[in-house]
């Protein structure tokens, strides 16, 4: 499977990020409000540009005329009529907007009776997310991962709504998922909620909808909804600390041993940074930087030796390896699933 392949996974990625292919009841109310307004400032175009076409044809100047027409001034009627009827439109908006507001933000205290809830709390940053799992059905959870969210689906009648709690470690961001869930900021000092809920199983791709610096555009999202099965799973692994058999000791010194620990965290070691991606299941996600390169062998390598020719401007500057350390760490690194 080549890169672009696994980027656009089977769906198609345009359709993937339309927001008229809803798959939660957030997205669903915010595609009914884009409809109906759409629908109303449409036909008040249409009125609008009629009556200045008509008036264009209609009374525009003849060869044969030399006196102006006959000029009207104040209409009571007529403009009681034009300050009445906007009044009356803006204030249906308002009403209709008000109504899709209050379906969008739900209280996360208080889950759908029989419901399984996930929270997740997503912290921002310069280019990548950072997911910390808090909570799911009742029970707390306490890793934390990044880029490539899971999420349960919704089976057998029994409901699986996602809260999110966003935050940022520097700059503003914008969690949008369109086939999800509306745009929401994550606000440095600031402490957001969104949610959403699905029961279709796949991949749902999105992308930092705020601009937040130069790799602003390689700051995309993906979100893996899996069967309560598959996510199960999912948790079980990821709950675990990472693999330590005496295989991978010589690149698991070597990894320890450099500056790498400074800012990433395999938990079960002494890397215990919280500045970047924590890599204790490093390869159980698909792809590397955010969403911008599969996660192979190969992509990781390239990582290691310089992560600027991947992502330019990234934080993380090249360390000046040797060939034999940077194969040590890369070894150690496909160890991790
Ligand atoms: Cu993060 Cu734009």
């Amino acid at each position: 499977m080549n890169g672009l392949a696994l980027l656009a996974d089977g769906a198609g990625s345009a359709q993937n990020l339309s927001i008229f292919h809803p798959a939660s009841p957030s997205a669903e109310s915010i595609r009914s409000l884009f409809i109906l307004v759409l629908a109303i400032t449409g036909a008040i175009f249409l009125v609008v540009e009629g009556v200045l076409l008509y008036s264009i044809v209609r009374f525009h100047r003849r060869a044969a005329e030399t006196t102006e027409p006959p000029q009207v001034y104040g209409s009571m009627p007529i403009e009681i009529a034009w300050t009445a009827a906007p009044m009356l439109i803006v204030f249906v908006l308002a009403l209709i907007l008000t109504r899709t507001e209050f379906e969008v933000r739900v209280n996360p205290d208080r889950p759908p009776p029989g419901s399984k809830p996930l929270y997740v709390t997503v912290i921002g940053h310069q280019w990548w997310w950072e997911y910390v799992y808090d909570k799911y059905d009742g029970q707390d959870l306490g890793f934390i991962t990044a880029n490539e969210l899971h999420v349960p689906a919704g089976e057998d009648g029994v409901p699986r709504p996602v809260y999110l709690t966003l935050e940022s470690a520097d700059v503003c961001h914008s969690f949008w998922v369109p086939r999800l869930a509306g745009k929401t900021d994550l606000i440095p000092g600031r402490t957001n909620h969104m949610w959403f809920q699905t029961s279709q199983q796949g991949l749902f791709l999105g992308q930092c909808a705020e601009y937040c610096g130069t790799q602003h555009a390689h700051m995309l999202l993906r979100v893996n909804v899996d069967s309560p099965g598959e996510f199960q799973n999912w948790l079980d692994n990821q709950k675990q600390p990472a693999s330590s058999g005496a295989s991978v000791r010589e690149g698991r010194d070597a990894f320890l041993s450099q500056s790498c620990v400074n800012c990433h965290r395999v938990r079960g070691t002494i890397a215990l940074g919280s500045y970047a991606p924590d890599l204790t299941h490093l390869m159980s996600r698909q792809t590397l930087a955010s969403g911008v390169v599969p996660n192979s062998r190969e992509e990781l390598r390239k990582w290691v030796i310089d992560p600027r020719q991947t992502k330019q401007g990234c934080l993380m500057p090249a360390f000046g390896l040797s060939e034999q350390q940077v194969d040590q760490i890369v070894n150690y690194l496909v160890t991790l699933k």
